[in-house]
């Protein structure tokens, strides 16, 4: 089991030096073109563009920070896509939602890595990218729109703005979630979790860490 035992406490390492620097320079690049793609919605959102100082550099950095996005996200799915593949246990995870809502940990769920419900995010969070980057690169005025005719370039204005409102609203949850289950957001940033946090929410990996561990111990001996 990769762990530690710093302070005396048992850490087991959930998330990789190179996952959380690629995990956090997507929030920074994220936050920065959804609020200059906002800013373009209405008037009233205007003033959303001065995180990047001006309009105009809010018009010219957008695209990059989407292709930033896009590419911290490609990283992220090869890393992480083994651990949110559909297992036979999530449907226990789904008919127990309300219990896990309410913190109630009684009956052991059998989740892995992650969770049914942070399967489903993952892979909306990927298809939200996707659309967001065909339409993106259809819409960018400075080298390709001309190349497409104008019932293309509203389908993908539409698409484009349809699946950046949808990422905004998962990314609302994402963080709502890492809010209210305590311990992950310190996960993400020191990449270590408590050996009782792993047992309270995710119990098959547990096992499966523990199990790992006594394989290792038996080939010592
Ligand atoms: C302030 C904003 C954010 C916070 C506090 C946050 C927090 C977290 C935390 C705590 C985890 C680890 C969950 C766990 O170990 O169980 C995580 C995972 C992840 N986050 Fe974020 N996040 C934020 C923004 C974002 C954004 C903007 C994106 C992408 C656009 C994103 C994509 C992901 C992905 C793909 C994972 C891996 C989840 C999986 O494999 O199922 N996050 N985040």
């Amino acid at each position: 089991m990769a762990h530690s035992s710093k302070g005396g406490q048992d850490r087991i390492l959930r998330t990789k030096f190179s996952e959380r620097l690629c995990h956090w320079a997507i929030v920074i690049c994220f936050f920065l073109a959804a609020t200059s793609g906002l800013s373009w919605f209405y008037p009233s959102f205007s003033w959303l563009s001065g995180f990047l100082g001006t309009p105009q550099m809010a018009r010219m950095l957008h695209p990059f920070l989407g292709i930033a996005v896009f590419a911290g996200l490609c990283y992220m799915f090869v890393r992480f896509v083994k651990y949110n593949l559909p297992a036979r246990t999530d449907a226990i995870w789904f008919r127990n939602v309300k219990g896990v809502l309410l913190n109630d940990h009684a009956q052991p769920l059998r989740i892995g890595k992650y969770n049914a419900g942070q399967k489903v995010l993952f892979w909306l969070i990927m298809l939200s990218i996707i659309v967001l980057m065909l339409s993106g690169i259809v819409m960018w005025r400075a080298h390709f729109s001309h190349l497409f005719s104008i019932p293309v370039l509203r389908l993908a204005i539409l698409a484009h703005s349809v699946a950046g409102i949808g990422l905004i609203l998962l990314i609302l949850g994402h963080i709502y979630l890492a809010i209210w289950v305590r311990g992950s957001i310190k996960g993400m940033v020191t990449g270590y979790v408590s050996r009782r946090w792993v047992h309270q929410h995710h119990d098959r990996w547990y096992d499966e860490l523990a199990a790992k561990e006594a394989r290792a111990k038996g080939s010592e001996t």
